[in-house]
C-alpha cells in the first residue's frame, strides 16, 4: 500500500522556551504540519516538562494540530485536562496503560485523535490488539526522556512491522517516529514506512534556523 504523504512535527522540547510563541509561529510559517508536545512527569521518564497549561498557551498562538506525547504514569487521570487545553492528538505509552482499550476509547470520547506508542525495548506485538482503535502509532526511536539522543536503527524494522500490520487492520492510521531524526536518519525511517516525522534538535537547533531545519527535513523525506 502506498505510504501517506510525509508530515513534519517539530518537537517543542528543543525550542527556546523564553520565546515559545515566536518559535511556534516560525515553525508554522515554515510549513510545519503538526507541533509535537512532550509531556514528562519525572516518573515514567527521568525528566519533567510541560503540563496542560503550556498546551493551552500553545493553542492560543497556532491553529496547527497539537500532537501531545504523554510520557507520564497513569495518563488517564489527565486526559480530559489535556483535551480541554486544546490537544488535537493524544498519545499514550502502552507501558503505562494496563487497561489500554479503555484508555484509547476515552481519548476518542474526548474528541481527540488517538495515538499509542512504545519504547524501543517494547515489542510491536503488544499493540496488535488495539490497532483498530488508533489514528497513529508512534514508534520511539530513542528511549524517551530527553532530546538530542542518538537514533536507534534497530527501531526501523519495528516501524515496518507496524506499517504492515496497519495495512491489514487499519490502513488509514499513520506510523510516526520520534527521536534522533535528522536529514540523515529520516530517509531511513521513510523507507521503513514512517509517515509522521517528529524532530526537535534537527529543526530548532539547525544552523540555518527553524525554516532551514524544516526545509532540510522536508527534502530528505520527499
Ligand atoms: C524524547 C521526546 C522527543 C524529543 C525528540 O523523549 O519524545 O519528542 O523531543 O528530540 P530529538 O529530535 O532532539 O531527538
Ligand atoms: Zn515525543
Amino acid at each position: 500500500m502506498p505510504l501517506h504523504a510525509p508530515l513534519l512535527a517539530p518537537s517543542l522540547l528543543a525550542s527556546d522556551f523564553t520565546r515559545l510563541g515566536d518559535e511556534i509561529r516560525q515553525a508554522e510559517a515554515a510549513g510545519a504540519d503538526w507541533l509535537h508536545v512532550d509531556v514528562m512527569d519525572g516518573h515514567f521518564v527521568p525528566n519533567i516538562t510541560f503540563g496542560p497549561g503550556v498546551v493551552a498557551a500553545c493553542r492560543r498562538v497556532t491553529q496547527l494540530p497539537l500532537d501531545v506525547h504523554l510520557m507520564i504514569e497513569q495518563p488517564e487521570r489527565l486526559l480530559a485536562e489535556f483535551a480541554s487545553a486544546g490537544a488535537s492528538r493524544l498519545i499514550v505509552h502502552v507501558e503505562t496503560c494496563p487497561h489500554l482499550h479503555r484508555t484509547l476509547q476515552h481519548i476518542r470520547e474526548l474528541g481527540c485523535r488517538v495515538g499509542v506508542t512504545l519504547n524501543p525495548g517494547t515489542p510491536a506485538s503488544l499493540l496488535l490488539p488495539v490497532l483498530h482503535l488508533v489514528d497513529q502509532v508512534l514508534v520511539m526511536s530513542v528511549n524517551p526522556g530527553f532530546g538530542g539522543q542518538e537514533f536507534l536503527p534497530e527501531t526501523l524494522s519495528k516501524a515496518s512491522e507496524v506499517r504492515r500490520a496497519l495495512d491489514e487492520i487499519n490502513p488509514a492510521a499513520l506510523v510516526e517516529m520520534d527521536g534522533g531524526l535528522s536529514a540523515e536518519t529520516a530517509p531511513l525511517a521513510r523507507r521503513a514506512g514512517v509517515e509522521v516525522f517528529v524532530a526537535g534538535t534537527s529543526i530548532f537547533k539547525h544552523p540555518q534556523g527553524i525554516a532551514g531545519g524544516l526545509r532540510a527535513l522536508r527534502q530528505a523525506v520527499s
